[in-house]
């Protein structure tokens, strides 16, 4: 049966590097795995004033996230933490109080940057957050890739054979811990 797979990318750069490595990633998995990317870039600046009246954009995006089996976060790394807009989404999705859209849901967390550390910081910050909103997150393997330029074209193609590997570990290990929170 069908997988739907909610990706949620930290970057709204037109030409993120991170977008290419969920595109990558999205290409190595088997076809019954359907993923959508999540918009964030048309949130507001979360406010626990919504709580009384929640923003249309805001209720969307916990449908989205609600009607998922999976979650796959792909993130850069901004002064060493997440960046403000993937904090910001995961806020508002987290609430209102007692309706956390994440609980229960299946994740993974990979990243690049053009860093040596790979986003690995950024990634470290986001398990913490995951832990707290109740989503089993897969711990290994980790993928902290150092981007480097034409590393995965912007269709995802990637372009060497040791990241396509590596990769391809990843998304083994990411479909069956998926798999095992199917019912
Ligand atoms: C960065 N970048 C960065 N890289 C890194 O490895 N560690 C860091 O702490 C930071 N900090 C940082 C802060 C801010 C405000 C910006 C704009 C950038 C560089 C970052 O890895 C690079 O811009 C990536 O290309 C961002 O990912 P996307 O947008 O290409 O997906």
């Amino acid at each position: 049966s069908q997988l739907k797979i909610a990706v949620i990318v930290g970057s709204l750069r037109a030409d993120s590097f991170n977008r290419r490595l969920a595109r990558a990633v999205e290409k190595l998995a088997p076809t019954e795995f359907a993923f959508s990317h999540i918009q964030i870039d048309d949130l507001p600046l979360y406010s626990q004033d919504f709580d009384a009246a929640y923003p249309a954009v805001a209720t969307r995006l916990k449908k989205d996230i609600e009607s998922a089996d999976g979650l796959l976060f792909v993130t850069p790394e901004y002064n060493r933490s997440i960046p403000g807009v993937l904090k910001n989404a995961i806020d508002i999705a987290s609430r209102p109080w007692g309706t956390n859209s994440f609980a229960g849901k299946p994740a993974g967390v990979i990243g690049t940057s053009i860093g040596a550390t790979g986003s690995a910081l950024a990634q470290q910050h986001l398990r913490n957050v995951l832990a707290y909103l109740d989503v089993p997150t897969l711990a290994q393997p980790e993928v902290f890739v150092h981007f480097k330029d034409e590393l995965i074209a912007d269709d995802g193609t990637i372009r060497s054979e040791g990241t396509a590997k590596f990769l391809q570990g990843f998304v083994d290990h990411y479909v069956a811990w998926v798999r095992r929170f199917a019912h």
